[in-house]
């Protein structure tokens, strides 16, 4: 009996690692195709075929699959490389659909759909029958939102499917804002990328909310651009709770490395005068910018290169990389781009100042001291 069991589970254990390799070599090989509005019907086919398409959200790109398909969200697992226990979010085109693909729609969600969708709010319900288990990765809630990018809404009218969207990068790395940082991440791993050559509107990810309708309490498990205070407003009698502990706890995401790019980035306190200038690195800014500048040209650093917001310096073989944003609202719809623009200069390191832990500003607080492993400059 013990020897029956031993084989089949070897012979289990084979099947799945063939049909990883298998899945693996074929992520591996793909040419990802691009498209743009004008193909969006193109660009549909492929989520109706269960191939992975990336598509811009107002808040990041999305990798998008469909929801009620396993092998196609194990696809995106492997394309991410996304640990097995994080739960991926689904995106549909109205109230409706959402509906019909939860278990406990309840009056509260209902208030905060038609006030805050479409928009950056991801409320969590629970799974409804139609959705693929594999989307809550052990969970039996997930996590929904319309997006209120057109092209997104248009790409879901078409497909007319919920479709799973994590964010469209390698897992850990920063979430991408442009097509380009998605091809950079996941190219030859997904069938196709929608396009937009605009900015996207926000720049960091949608806010995660749930909602403990019976303790009239809401939890914030991740911040966003919709924030505490415009909760409030519409849910008054609701006790919210940040995440922290419980934070790790009812959204696994928040427990791992993320938006990490390939160079360190340390935080700088944007109360602080900048007094001295450290060779080799990139600054990010959205205060005292003006003070680093005056530094820069009375050390003799030479001006090399000026672009939209990023000048780049030189003094004998030294670089210097500052880029700076007119206020905190362009540092926080940039700062995913900065990271990437840093990472592709070859910058070592980055000093980038932190914000006030206030509104939204928690939200971008919250990227930069993950972005930075909670490092901040050594005095
Ligand atoms: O703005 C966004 O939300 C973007 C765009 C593409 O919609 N998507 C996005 O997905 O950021 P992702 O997978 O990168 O982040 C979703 C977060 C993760 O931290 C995950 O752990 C959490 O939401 N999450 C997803 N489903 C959950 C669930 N059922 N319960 C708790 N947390 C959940
Ligand atoms: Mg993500």
């Amino acid at each position: 009996m013990g020897l029956r069991i031993g084989k089949n589970t070897i012979i289990m254990s084979l099947y799945f690692l063939s049909f990883f390799f298998t899945i693996t070599f074929i992520l591996k090989t793909m040419k990802t195709k691009l498209f743009t509005i004008d193909s969006l019907n193109e660009a549909a086919k492929i989520l109706i075929n269960g191939e992975l398409l990336a598509f811009p959200s107002e808040t990041v790109y999305g990798l998008g699959g469909d929801a009620t398909k396993s092998q196609t969200l194990e696809k995106i697992f492997i394309a991410k490389g996304r640990p097995q226990d994080n739960p991926l979010i689904v995106h549909v085109s109205t109230i409706f659909k959402a509906k019909e693909i939860v278990e406990n729609w309840t009056q509260t969600h209902q208030k905060l759909a038609e006030h805050f969708w479409p928009g950056p709010l991801t409320l969590i319900c629970q799974r409804g029958k139609i959705l693929s288990p594999l989307v809550s990765a052990g969970l039996s809630t997930v996590g929904i939102r319309i997006p209120s990018h057109p092209l997104a809404l248009d790409l879901l009218e078409k497909v007319n499917l919920p479709i799973a969207g994590p964010s469209a990068n390698l897992s850990g790395r920063p979430s991408p804002t442009s097509w380009q940082m998605v091809y950079d991440d996941l190219k030859e791993k997904i069938a196709g990328i929608l396009t937009t050559p605009d900015p996207l509107e926000f720049g960091l990810e949608s806010t995660v909310v749930m909602i403990e309708e019976e303790r009239q309490r809401l939890l914030f498990l991740r911040e966003g651009f919709v924030t505490q205070e415009d909760i409030k407003k519409i849910l008054p009698h609701f006790v919210i709770e940040k995440g922290d502990e419980l934070h790790k706890k009812s959204s696994p995401g928040c427990k791992y490395a993320h938006y990490q790019p390939k160079c360190n980035v340390f935080l700088i306190s944007y109360k602080e005068r900048i007094h001295t200038i450290t060779p080799n690195t990139a600054y990010l800014l959205w205060q005292k910018s003006r003070e680093i500048t005056q530094i820069a040209i009375k050390d003799n650093w030479e001006i090399i290169e000026s672009k939209e917001n990023l000048k780049i310096y030189r003094k004998g073989n030294k670089k210097l990389w500052i880029l700076c944003f007119h206020n905190l609202l362009d540092y926080a719809n940039n700062f995913y781009k900065s990271l990437s623009i840093c990472e592709k200069e070859d910058a070592p390191k980055i000093f980038a100042q932190d914000c006030p832990q206030s509104s939204w500003g928690n939200a971008l607080f919250n990227r930069l001291s993950r972005a930075s492993n909670h490092q901040y400059v050594k005095k």
